[in-house]
């Protein structure tokens, strides 16, 4: 029988281990799969589970339930059931927990799980960075406090992330900022949490929650991988070192649409469920050059109506990121009889399922002209639009 698998090593057997034998090979690999059928052992070389092995699914499955002979009754429900009780557990009945929470669906899970387990002992912070897409710290309002009944606070410290990031072009130091601004924010919000706490005498606040899914614990035991060292991503996990919170991780061992799926159960609105991945750094990496007021306020505009676009066109899940970058130069136009010199945005939409490849997204010429159009009638600043047609590798998906 011939199987498509996907296969990537340097290394490989020259010889099959005492006791096993050969139940699958490739035209350069002689031991792909082996067995030691006394022992009941398996071995395979090649890559089962990955989106290129086109049957992995089933080799996983026939090894966990036929194989290893386990039961298939894990179910989203018993999860959350199970996790709500080992929240409880570990929080106890007057410890308080505070996370930071984006409007993304992994926070907004793992929020609403905490919710559920320990009600407003839960302190769910959302901090406004200044650099955050179109009345985006509204609508999370909305959606977790209003909606979702999270005990949220909204802190805009805008002013400050915008100034700090004055005047700074390099990318990196934009990560940095952002990263070091948010914890000091952050933290500072969170020990005036704690304070008000023991006032009103409540417990302490002895966990941070993160919103850290399955893939993440991967590429961080991977530390060396391609991940960690193209670009230092915002990560939060600076936080428990100075404020000495144990870590609380609801949602490690799902992956996104396991997360999707639980989100759905704990009714969290589908538009929220399949928003597309926002960076910590937010549209400050989209913005190339200095980020100004006015240069957010500019591709905030594009960014809103790109997206409003897709959506009409019913195209955002096909979709796996959509954004608006502005770039860094001045090109030449004309208006009514008049020469303008104004700036350029670049629309980026790609199609991935792991994000460490993408490939462009092949938009109607319709969409991509009404989307053009209208960015430029409605966007003061810009007389020009480009898209973006470069895959992953060798570009990245941000711009930044
Ligand atoms: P790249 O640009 O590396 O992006 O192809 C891959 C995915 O990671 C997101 N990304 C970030 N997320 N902090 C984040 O939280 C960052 O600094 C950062 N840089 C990239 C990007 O939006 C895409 O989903």
């Amino acid at each position: 029988m011939v199987l498509k698998v996907w296969m990537s090593h340097g290394d490989q057997l020259d010889r099959a281990p005492d006791g096993f034998k050969v139940i699958g090979c490739t035209q350069t690999s002689p031991f792909a799969a082996i067995i030691n059928e006394e022992k009941y052992l398996f071995g395979i070389q090649f890559h089962p589970e990955v989106t290129h092995t086109p049957r992995g699914k089933d080799i996983l499955k026939n090894f966990v339930a036929s194989v290893c002979e386990c039961q298939t009754n894990w179910t989203m429900e018993s999860f959350i059931d199970k996790e709500i009780g080992r929240i409880r557990q570990i929080v106890g009945p007057n410890g308080q927990v505070v996370g930071a929470v984006s409007g993304g669906v992994d926070s907004t899970v793992a929020a609403k799980l905490m919710k559920e387990a320990i009600g407003d002992r839960f302190h769910a912070v959302l901090v406004d960075n200044g650099v955050m897409r179109l009345n985006e710290c509204q609508t999370v309002k909305k959606q977790l406090g209003d909606h979702l009944g999270i005990n949220l606070k909204v802190v805009d410290a805008s002013d400050k992330f915008l100034d700090r990031l004055k005047g700074v072009t390099d990318p990196e130091k934009k990560r940095k900022i952002i990263g070091n601004t948010f914890i000091e924010v952050f933290e500072s919000e969170a020990a005036k949490i704690d304070l008000e706490n023991k006032e009103s005498g409540h417990g302490n606040i002895e966990y941070l929650l993160q919103g850290t899914l399955y893939p993440d614990v991967i590429e961080s035991i991977s530390f060396k991988g391609p991940s960690a060292t193209i670009k230092t991503h915002h990560n939060v996990g600076g936080l428990t070192k100075n404020m000495k919170l144990k870590l609380i991780e609801p949602l490690r061992e799902l992956f996104k649409d396991e997360v999707r799926e639980l989100g759905k159960i704990l009714s969290i609105d589908e538009d929220l469920i399949w928003r597309h991945p926002f960076p910590g750094p937010g549209i400050a990496i989209r913005i190339l050059g200095e980020v100004t007021p006015s240069q957010v306020a500019i591709v905030r505009a594009a960014d809103h109506i790109f997206i409003e676009e897709i959506k009409k066109a019913g195209l955002y899940r096909k979709i796996s990121q959509a954004y608006a970058a502005l770039l860094p130069v001045k090109a030449v136009g004309v208006m009514g009889d008049k020469r303008t010199y104004e700036q350029v945005i670049a629309l980026r939409a790609v199609e991935t399922t792991d994000f460490m490849t993408a490939d462009w997204f092949p938009f109607p010429y319709d969409v991509l002209k009404r989307i053009s159009n209208r960015i430029i009638n409605e966007v003061k600043g810009v007389n020009r639009v480009v898209y973006d047609v470069s895959s992953k590798p060798p570009a990245t998906i941000e711009w930044e």
